[in-house]
């Protein structure tokens, strides 16, 4: 009901006003949305509708600024006024018109809908200069480079490493023409170059390179690695000492300690060291460690004790396989040790033969207390096997091992082995078996009082049996197969394999012994 009669209201004022007052249209303002700086552009506001006995006024303005009249305009006979503008930068922003009645106050104005005009200004020798300080400095720190320009706006900015993009990750933000590198690295140093560049429109722009600045960051030196190895000089042992950092920029300052002693400094320019140390062989010189410093970081190496023994004898050659399907022989592996050194050097032979590092059929591992010759059984891999350990420093005496025979043959016999075993556990579980009906046979007839002869001859037999047949001792006895081979320096392996035909025999008395039972 109030609704209703308020809209009656309204629409009485309006009609009253449109009767008493001339309509004044709103104005529509046009012209050109992106200008360069400097050049002079036309501006055209509209007015299609208003009273023809009224002198108009169109004026230019910015939003929120009608204090200042940009431009003016009265419209006479014609609807469209131009407003020729010399674009300086403050003209960017929303512009409107106005239009009003000069001389008669009781029309109200209208104003147009905004124009959104950009302003461009061409950029300029843009300049790069580091906001946080050194141009070098140590991994950590918070980089900070801005590119200043001297002229231009809507600027975008590229950074470039090396010439090529600078990725943007958590660590690396650019803002405006900041830079903000965080936590940096190493990796962070390098040539940077800004491009500052502005559009006018997509095929119109300015750029601008600025000039290089390098940045260098370096990285703390890292735990360093203690390692020597020792030379001969005449009759002269050396230990030379090398202490290595993984990372780090040059220079460094190594210092050897023994002990806590200084034995020697010296500044590198790389991350490494070598000291000469002269040496006593056989005997314990003490502990090293380095240390290694650049900025104000040090770090120190683990210690490690300064004792060169010779290589010394028995040297034993020892080998354990790898079983295929079918418990095939299909690859080797021979050590080889020394009884004492600490810088052994390892060659191994066969058939007389050095063989290489790495050969068609084998590869070798040098580990410091011996070395492993990995062999694929084939045809071209038989021979007699040997290895030589010297001194790494003093190559003169070699002692070597004993030859060894291996050929496809021999190695598969192995397989016979596991044979008589898995047969022999075999055979002493049917034994427990029977022995146990047998025991229970034997205790019920003791219980009725009949002890017979078969059962005691049965008891008898079951001893033998065992006697024989102990598995444990016949894996022992493997075993000491093993292990003479090894350890025997003197005995060739032919002698060893000898030893099968034994165990054979023993099976097949076995077999005979049971069928005789049958
Ligand atoms: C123009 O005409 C309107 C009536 O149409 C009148 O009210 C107004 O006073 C006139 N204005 C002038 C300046 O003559
Ligand atoms: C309107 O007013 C201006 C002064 O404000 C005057 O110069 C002009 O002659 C007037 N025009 C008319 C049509 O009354
Ligand atoms: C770079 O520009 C900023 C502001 O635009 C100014 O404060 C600063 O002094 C300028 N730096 C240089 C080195 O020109
Ligand atoms: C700006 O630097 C880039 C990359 O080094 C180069 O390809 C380009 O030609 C340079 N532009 C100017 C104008 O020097
Ligand atoms: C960019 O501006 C230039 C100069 O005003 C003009 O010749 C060109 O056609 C414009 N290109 C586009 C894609 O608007
Ligand atoms: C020690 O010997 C090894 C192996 O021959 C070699 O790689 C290393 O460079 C040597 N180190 C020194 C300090 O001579
Ligand atoms: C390296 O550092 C040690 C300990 O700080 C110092 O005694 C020595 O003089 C330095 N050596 C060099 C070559 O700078
Ligand atoms: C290290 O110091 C011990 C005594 O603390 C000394 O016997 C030994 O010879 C020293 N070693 C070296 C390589 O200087
Ligand atoms: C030395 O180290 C401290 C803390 O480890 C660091 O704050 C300082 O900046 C370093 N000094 C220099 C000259 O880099
Ligand atoms: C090594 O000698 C044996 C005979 O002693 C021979 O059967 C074998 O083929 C030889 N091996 C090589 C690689 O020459
Ligand atoms: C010892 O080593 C040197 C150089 O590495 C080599 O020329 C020489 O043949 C080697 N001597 C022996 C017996 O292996």
């Amino acid at each position: 009901m109030f609704a209703s009669v308020f809209v009656l209201i309204l629409g009485l004022c309006y009609s009253s006003q449109e009767n008493s007052q001339p309509v004044l249209g709103r104005p529509t303002l046009s012209g050109p949305s992106v200008v360069l700086a400097g050049t002079v552009e036309d501006f055209e506001c509209e007015l299609q509708v208003y009273p023809k006995n009224e002198t108009i006024l169109l004026q230019l303005y910015k939003v929120g600024h009608h204090e200042e009249v940009l431009a003016e305009y009265t419209l006479l006979s014609e609807e469209v006024a131009f407003f020729p503008k010399v674009v300086k930068l403050e003209l960017e922003g929303n512009l409107e018109c106005m239009a009003k009645a000069q001389n008669n106050s009781e029309i109200e104005p209208t104003v147009s809908s905004p124009h959104y005009l950009k302003v461009i200004v061409p950029v300029e020798n843009p300049n790069v200069f580091i906001s946080s300080g050194l141009q070098e400095f140590f991994a950590g720190r918070t980089l900070d480079l801005r590119c200043n320009v001297t002229s231009g706006n809507h600027v975008d900015y590229t950074w470039l490493l090396n010439g090529r993009p600078v990725s943007l990750t958590p660590r690396h933000k650019a803002v405006e023409g900041q830079l903000l590198i965080t936590s940096t690295t190493s990796e962070d140093s390098g040539v940077y170059m800004c491009v500052a560049t502005n559009y006018y429109n997509v095929t119109e722009f300015f750029t601008f390179n600025s000039s290089e600045i390098i940045i260098r960051v370096k990285d703390p030196v890292s735990k360093p690695d203690i390692s020597f190895n020792v030379s001969k000089d005449g009759s002269i042992y050396y230990a030379m000492v090398t202490c290595q950092s993984m990372r780090g920029t040059p220079p460094v300052n190594f210092t050897l300690f023994n002990g806590t002693a200084q034995i020697d400094s010296l500044t590198a320019h790389e991350t490494k060291a070598t000291f000469r140390v002269s040496l006593v062989l056989g005997q314990h010189l003490g502990q090293l460690q380095c240390k290694a410093r650049n900025e104000n970081r040090t770090v120190e190496s683990e210690w490690i004790p300064l004792e060169v023994v010779p290589v010394r004898g028995p040297v034993t050659l020892q080998y354990d396989s790898d079983l295929g399907e079918d418990y095939a022989v299909i690859g080797l592996r021979l050590y080889c040790k020394a009884a004492k050194g600490t810088h052994p050097q390892y060659q191994w032979f066969l058939n007389e033969t050095l063989i290489q590092e790495q050969g068609s059929f084998s590869s070798m591992v040098h580990e410091p207390r011996q070395s492993v010759l990995l062999l694929s059984v084939g045809g071209s891999s038989a021979g007699t096997y040997r290895c030589e350990v010297s001194d790494s420093f003093d190559n003169i005496t070699a002692i070597s091992s004993r030859g060894l025979y291996l050929d496809r043959e021999v190695l598969n016999r192995l397989p016979l082995m596991v044979v008589v075993v898995v047969f022999g556990s075999f055979m002493t579980v049917i034994l427990v078996v029977s022995v146990c009906c047998c025991y229970g046979v034997l205790f019920r007839k003791r219980e009725y009082g009949e002890n017979s002869l078969w059962s005691a001859e049965m008891v008898r037999r079951k001893v033998a049996y065992e006697d024989e047949l102990d598995v444990s001792e016949y894996q022992e006895d493997v075993d000491l197969v093993q292990t003479a081979r090894g350890g025997d320096s003197d005995q060739t392996s032919e002698d060893s394999v000898d030893e099968w035909p034994q165990i054979l025999k023993r099976r097949r008395t076995l077999e005979d012994e049971a069928e005789d039972e049958d």
